[in-house]
């Protein structure tokens, strides 16, 4: 590990994982520590955030758990004052939200539609809201969104509230990185294409047919054959906040073994 994150301080908004196994988040968290950052892992779920604390510190690395709702302006200045008071500066945000749904707008129920873009886009404005005036006043910072190819295009299927919201994630991230170019700050977003992640098999009790063919399936459609994994994503993390990504501001990153290159016809398949 060559610690391109040294000492730096790393919050991970969503560092939890949804079920047993690794997500995006938690990868994330994780391998931010072993670069050598500081890490200051969030979440809602107390359990899930203290899982991914716990594995940090087993690899002597340093994380403090905190607990927060990413959607309520309180409980996300309660977050930044809580990571000011144990750590002193903010160097990298990581806001790695994202919950699906699938439907069209006729079928989706409005209370759905706006609990998704609370949870996907306005977290992340949040954090931005209180995180930025901290990295202005350093002179530098880092912010990373979490935002998926169908921003892009069609995913194949109805989920017009999800492909809308990763859109907004995008465009809230180029505003950003407009905006604070020239105060040493800089904003990405990584665009996960289909990822083998707890997230994604949320959804097979719900499935009625063959989950396992479901899973293959997702792994066929990627050119390279595979879905990616929660490694995958973080490591494009690590890369976008790490020095070797210092002229790199206001991109939306692809990591999706080429899907985002090809055709693909429609599917009926959730979760992307
Ligand atoms: N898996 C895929 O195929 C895929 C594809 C494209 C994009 N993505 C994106 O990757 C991200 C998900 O990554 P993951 O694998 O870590 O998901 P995950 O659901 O396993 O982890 C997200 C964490 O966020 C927490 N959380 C939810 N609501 C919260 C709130 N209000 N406040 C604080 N924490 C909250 C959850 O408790 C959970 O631990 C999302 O943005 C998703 O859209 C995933």
């Amino acid at each position: 590990m060559t610690k391109r994150l040294q000492d730096r301080i790393a919050i991970v908004v969503g560092a939890g994982s949804i079920g047993p196994g690794l997500g995006n988040g938690k990868a994330a968290a994780i391998l931010y520590a072993r670069e050598g950052a500081k890490v200051f892992a969030v979440d809602i779920n107390a359990d899930a955030v203290e899982e991914t604390r716990q594995l940090i510190a087993d690899e002597g690395n340093t994380c403090i758990s905190h607990t927060a709702d990413a959607t309520d302006a309180k409980s996300v200045q309660g977050m930044v004052e809580a990571c000011m008071t144990a750590f002193g500066r903010i160097d990298i945000l990581h806001n790695n939200l994202g919950i699906t749904e699938i439907g069209g707008p006729v079928d989706l129920p409005e209370a759905r539609w706006d609990r998704l873009m609370d949870v996907n886009v306005k977290s992340m404005f949040l954090a931005c809201k209180y995180v930025l005036p901290i990295m202005e006043a350093q002179g530098a910072g880092v912010v990373t969104n979490i935002s998926s190819i169908s921003a892009e295009r069609y995913a194949g299927f109805p989920s017009v509230v999800y492909n809308t919201a990763k859109g907004a994630v995008k465009q809230f991230t180029q505003n950003v990185a407009m905006e604070y170019a020239r105060k040493g700050i800089r904003a990405n977003c990584v665009q996960p294409g289909l990822v083998d992640t707890p997230l994604v098999h949320t959804f097979k009790d719900a499935y009625p047919g063959d989950w396992d063919e479901v899973v293959r399936h997702r792994h066929a459609m990627a050119p390279m054959g595979r879905m990616g994994t929660g490694w995958d994503i973080a490591k494009a993390a690590v890369f976008l906040a790490s020095d070797d990504a210092a002229y790199i501001t206001g991109v939306s990153l692809p990591v999706d073994g080429g899907l985002s290159g090809i055709f693909t016809t429609p599917t009926e398949m959730p979760g992307s």
